[in-house]
């Protein structure tokens, strides 16, 4: 990303939140009004508010400008889990030009700089990430599947906690998102410990043959499994695993976005199932990049098989 570039994506909110002001006192001023005047007043006042959360420099997160254009985004989002405004390829570039290659401290530092200081990515962010590496800590796993790439920031969290010999498998059904992790990956120099796979384990059985055919997942061979991708495929995700046999006592299920967005299917099944196929640990915490909105994230050990 260029330097000038890179100065107008940075104070993109300031210039819409005066952009919003200067709009709304045109029209206010105008004889001829197309929307009533309350609207315009209101329009005003959330561009104030806008430009003065940019300049502050301590923004208040749901008043910025990158948080705001991803909302009004939201659809597009829902369905191509991508913004639309370019911000996750924007991610890729400044991860190239910014970090240390072969740095993955430093590839992760600098992306939840570009996520505090110029766009909102829906990565799991460092709250919930710290909570994330302290269960690869603990569990010291051989064989980790991730639902959910996105831009590949929790891939390098369990790649930097996990231990040298371990493997990342990585499920994510956006090829572009797949191909931006890629390239971050590469950078942080673990593309050889994280594997990218294309896809989605609701596909009619195509990838959960690949798994097994190309990358060896056997009965029991699956230590931790990080579900953040589709909150309604969290529990039939989980059912095909188990399905397959691949979790062993002791495997470890993390789950994010438990209370915001929400996954209450999931949540009710860990409920029903605690202590006697499932032992539960809820870690509270906040949705990324903020502290205003709460989250939990679900750490659950699979106990095997329930009598
Ligand atoms: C919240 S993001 C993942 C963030 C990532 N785990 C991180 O913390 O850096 C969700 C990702 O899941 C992907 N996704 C959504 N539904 C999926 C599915 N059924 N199978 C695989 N990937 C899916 C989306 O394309 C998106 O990239």
């Amino acid at each position: 990303m260029g330097a000038a570039v890179k100065q107008v994506r940075k104070r993109s909110g300031t210039f819409a939140g005066c952009a919003l002001v200067a709009g709304a006192a045109c029209m206010l001023g105008s004889p001829v009004r197309p929307v009533p005047r309350w609207v315009l007043w209101s329009a005003a006042g959330l561009g104030t508010a806008i430009t003065a959360n940019e300049l502050s420099g301590k923004p208040v997160p749901f008043l910025r400008w990158s948080f705001l254009r991803m909302v009004m985004r939201s659809k597009h989002l829902a369905t191509e889990w991508q913004v639309g405004d370019g911000r996750e390829a924007a991610l890729a570039d400044h991860v190239e030009t910014h970090a240390r290659p072969g740095d993955v401290d430093d590839v992760i530092r600098v992306v939840d700089g570009f996520c505090r200081h110029y766009s909102f990515l829906i990565n799991v962010g460092d709250e919930k990430g710290a909570i994330l590496d302290d269960a690869v800590h603990r569990l010291q796993p051989r064989r980790l599947l991730e639902l959910g790439t996105y831009c590949g920031y929790s891939a390098l969290r369990m790649a930097r906690a996990m231990p040298a010999d371990a493997h990342v498998y990585s499920i994510e059904f956006n090829p572009a998102n797949a191909e931006i992790a890629r390239r971050v990956l590469a950078h942080a120099g673990v593309a050889h410990r994280v594997t990218v796979v294309v896809g989605t384990l609701g596909d009619g059985g195509e990838t959960l043959r690949r798994l097994r055919d190309e990358h060896g997942f056997r009965a029991g061979s699956l230590d931790l499994v990080f579900l953040d991708h589709a909150k309604d495929a969290y529990l039939p995700d989980l059912q095909r695993i188990l399905d397959e046999g691949w979790l062993h006592p002791g495997s470890v299920v993390v789950a994010d976005n438990i209370r915001f967005p929400g996954v209450p299917a999931f949540h009710s099944y860990m409920r029903d199932h605690e202590d006697t196929l499932w032992r539960t640990t809820e870690h509270r915490a906040h949705v990324e990049y903020q502290s205003l909105l709460r989250d939990v994230v679900l750490e659950s050990t699979y106990l095997g098989h329930s009598a």
